[in-house]
């Protein structure tokens, strides 16, 4: 069986990790005869090298079969140029399997480009939705799905999603959350790792801006378009955080879309030169997650890192107005809360939050097995024929 994987970000990379070694688990188990051919195709939205090869290398990917360096542009052009670009990949190599992970644009140029070959597609981290159009996430989700033949979902929340669009349940599968698979094989080195190393290393402030390492501290990522786009959310938000700074350091690795608007906006030299917010440069797998292990409460618009903080027990204040991830809120069994538009409540929700103990949660099927069910899937629906028009 041959299959496709197609990544392009960050946190592709990071779902794709587990898939891969459950592949070569596989292989290894069941030698040539039934051997799985995996080739990855990058299309280089993220490009950087703490965006990209630094993943590639400490997650055990495999070097790229084809690297299409699309980067950075427009969603038209990024979309658009990888579905040129993949097609007569696809053409050529005629896989069994298009697997596709995650929301991004590589995501539905890959569906795309692979339904119009006629070849199958499988989406891993099916059927999550916001149900907020003006993300470009949202688009890609409903796109992929719709596209895909087979939909491996992460939990009954977006397996209900998926019944409610009409989706028929032939195409469904609950394979759990991919992401935790990664998270289980690292937590040990992220326990042991050498946090204050990782500052000295990876931050951006000039001065050497502590005396000690803090005991206690925030974690803040920031990167969403909605939040860090426009010059007056950025600058509210960069606002509260400085109150809460004054209470807890903040440690804020600084992903390249935020450190644009930052330096467009004229507000990355405040806080470059404000010894209790700590910028660091984007950080590597392992490293995110030793901080998120040690943070008092995290405060971030990323959906994997609200992921990461539930099964962590990390509190986590969620800078969005919606979130297609449910398992992680609190009235869920989670650690986290949405704040709604503007910062009105995030110092009141930081204040409740500094409190509260650590109480991991692990939903079903968020148990580092996941990969292994994706492989099970793949090779059992093999030779099924493509999703047809008759079953939607
Ligand atoms: C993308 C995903 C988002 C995901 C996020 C994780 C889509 C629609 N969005 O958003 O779902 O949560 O990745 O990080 O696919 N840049 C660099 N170096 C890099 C990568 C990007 O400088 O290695 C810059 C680009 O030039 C651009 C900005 O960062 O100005 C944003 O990159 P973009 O490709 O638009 O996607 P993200 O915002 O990262």
């Amino acid at each position: 069986m041959k299959v496709i994987t197609v990544v392009g970000t960050r946190p592709n990379f990071i779902k794709t990790s587990p898939l891969h070694r459950a592949i070569e688990a596989h292989n290894a188990a069941q030698g040539r005869n039934a051997r799985i051919e995996h080739l990855v195709i990058h299309t280089g939205q993220h490009y950087d090298w703490n965006m990209s090869d630094d993943f590639f290398e400490t997650l055990g990917l495999p070097k790229p079969a084809y690297s299409l360096g699309i980067g950075s542009g427009a969603h038209g052009y990024q979309v658009g140029k990888a579905l040129m670009d993949i097609e007569p990949i696809l053409e050529k190599e005629r896989p069994d399997w298009v697997v596709v992970v995650g929301d991004v644009n590589a995501s539905i140029a890959s569906a795309l480009a692979a339904k119009k070959l006629l070849l199958k597609v499988a989406h891993v981290e099916a059927g999550l939705r916001s149900h907020d159009w003006t993300m470009p996430e949202e688009i890609n989700r409903i796109l992929t799905d719709c596209l895909s033949d087979l939909l491996l979902t992460t939990s009954d929340f977006a397996n209900k999603n998926l019944a409610a669009e009409g989706t028929n349940p032939a195409l469904v599968e609950t394979v759990g959350n991919i992401m935790i698979d990664t998270l289980e094989q690292h937590l040990e080195e992220a326990r042991q790792a050498d946090i204050e190393n990782i500052y000295r290393v990876r931050r951006l402030n000039n001065q050497a801006s502590m005396n000690q390492f803090p005991p206690e501290f925030v974690l803040l990522t920031l990167h969403r378009p909605f939040n860090v786009d426009r010059n007056e959310v950025l600058r509210e938000i960069v606002a509260a955080i400085g109150i809460i700074a004054d209470e807890f350091p903040v440690f804020f690795p600084v992903h390249p879309r935020t450190m644009g608007m930052l330096k467009r906006n004229g507000l990355a030299d405040g806080l470059l030169a404000r010894p209790s917010i700590i910028l660091l440069e984007p950080l590597g797998y392992k490293e995110t997650l030793a901080f998120n292990l040690r943070a008092k409460v995290l405060i971030t618009d990323s959906g994997g890192l609200q992921e990461e903080a539930t099964v962590l027990g990390t509190p986590c204040l969620i800078l969005r107005k919606t979130t297609e991830r449910p398992e992680t809120l609190r009235e869920n069994g989670g650690t986290a809360v949405l704040l709604g538009q503007g910062t009105e409540n995030l110092l009141k929700e930081f204040h409740a939050a500094k409190g509260l103990p650590r109480i991991p949660h692990k939903p079903p099927y968020w148990d580092g097995q996941t990969a292994a069910r994706v492989v099970q899937a793949l090779l059992r629906r093999r030779a099924e024929p493509p999703r047809s028009t008759a079953a939607t």
